[in-house]
């Protein structure tokens, strides 16, 4: 039987227009561009309008995508939605996208795990192609976090944007696709990045609403931490399934949820900073939009190569983890 690789064929990402800068923020929060700069690197954030959802931010990345892939959207076997802010609770965000981009009774699933969602779901539809069970696969890493937090939060309001990006998997029996990769999550941390109610365990009520406990919540510090230690053994592990070092990877693409974070990273594993791709002074921390709109940015402005290999490793809500070492497309042959 032969084996199939994902080939990523197209790339798209969406930014809503408005953005919020952190001089804006100072006149409504007790913050200083100086200490969000200082802190996390991010000098700005995308926030979607008010007729915007994440399924619509999802549908324009994800229209880009098709066309770059010049797939038509019948022709998709499987949609994947990476999002922890979806549009509803139910129904589920995935079928809503898979509706408005007109796939016909394609499946259709949504992936919650945080900030990791898009690697998570990358990862699965390698799965899908290398049984032979799916060719065509979009992959969707979407969030509308401003939605969810506090603004008058300066610990998580400064923090987040709105974001989505997009990739096409298709099958080829050229090597390529998802070579290696470790997926991991550690639930006894589940507390560190939550929204507290609304969920079954603390259904919303007026006492919620007076709270503000359906807000997102973090521990920023623990959170750190957790990113600090997982990073190199994660990357060390889905390296060591692709059977490559970091001398074979042409850019590592992290989670942009802190300047520092990377900047520890990089020190951790001897790599300099010039290898990774770092865009959160520009769009804050989109969770799990993060690696699809950077990966998209750089390859359209190509930086990012289409027969580049890339190390992937985000972390997040759970606390979950995820690295993978990806070649996008075959090496010419
Ligand atoms: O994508 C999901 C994964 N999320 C992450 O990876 C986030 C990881 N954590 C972080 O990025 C950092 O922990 C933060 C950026 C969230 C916070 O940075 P920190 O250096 O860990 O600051 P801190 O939480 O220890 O707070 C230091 C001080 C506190 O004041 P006191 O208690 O020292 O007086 C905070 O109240 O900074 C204060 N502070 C702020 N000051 C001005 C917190 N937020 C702000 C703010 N502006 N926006």
């Amino acid at each position: 039987m032969p084996k199939f690789y994902g080939k990523i064929t197209g790339w798209g990402a969406y930014a809503p227009p408005r953005i919020i800068t952190n001089h804006e923020l100072e006149a409504t929060l007790d913050t200083s561009h100086e200490w969000i700069v200082q802190r996390t690197g991010i000098h700005q954030r995308h926030v979607a309008g008010p007729d915007e959802t994440t399924s619509t931010m999802a549908v324009k990345a994800s229209w880009s995508a098709l066309a770059k892939a010049n797939l038509p959207a019948t022709d998709l076997d499987l949609i994947l939605i990476a999002t922890s802010s979806p549009d509803y609770f139910t129904p589920p965000v995935s079928s809503m996208v898979q509706a408005a981009l007109g796939a016909h009774n394609t499946p259709a699933m949504t992936i919650v795990t945080g900030c990791t969602g898009f690697v998570y779901a990358l990862v699965t539809a390698e799965q899908f192609i290398a049984t032979g069970a799916y060719r065509n696969i979009l992959v969707v890493g979407v969030e509308l976090l401003s939605r969810f937090v506090n603004w008058e939060d300066r610990s998580t309001s400064v923090l987040f944007g709105d974001a989505a990006g997009a990739v096409v998997v298709q099958a080829t029996e050229q090597v390529c696709g998802v070579q290696g990769y470790q997926l991991g999550s550690d639930g006894s941390g589940y507390q560190h990045i939550i929204m507290p109610s609304g969920g079954s365990a603390r259904p919303f009520g007026a006492d919620v609403l007076h709270e503000g406990s359906h807000y997102l919540q973090m521990n920023g510090r623990e959170v750190f931490k957790f990113a600090t230690r997982i990073f190199a053994p994660a990357s060390a592990k889905a390296l060591a399934m692709a059977g490559k070092t970091m001398a074979d990877i042409d850019w590592i693409i992290p989670h942009q949820a802190n300047l520092r974070i990377i900047q520890a990273a990089a020190k951790d594993m001897g790599t300099p900073m010039e290898r990774f791709i770092v865009n959160i002074e520009r769009y804050a921390n989109t969770s799990a939009a993060s690696i699809p709109l950077a990966l998209a940015e750089n390859l359209d402005n190509g930086r990012i190569q289409p027969t580049d290999t890339l190390l992937l490793v985000s972390f997040g809500a759970g606390m979950t983890w995820a690295a993978a070492v990806v070649q996008l497309q075959p090496k010419a042959s």
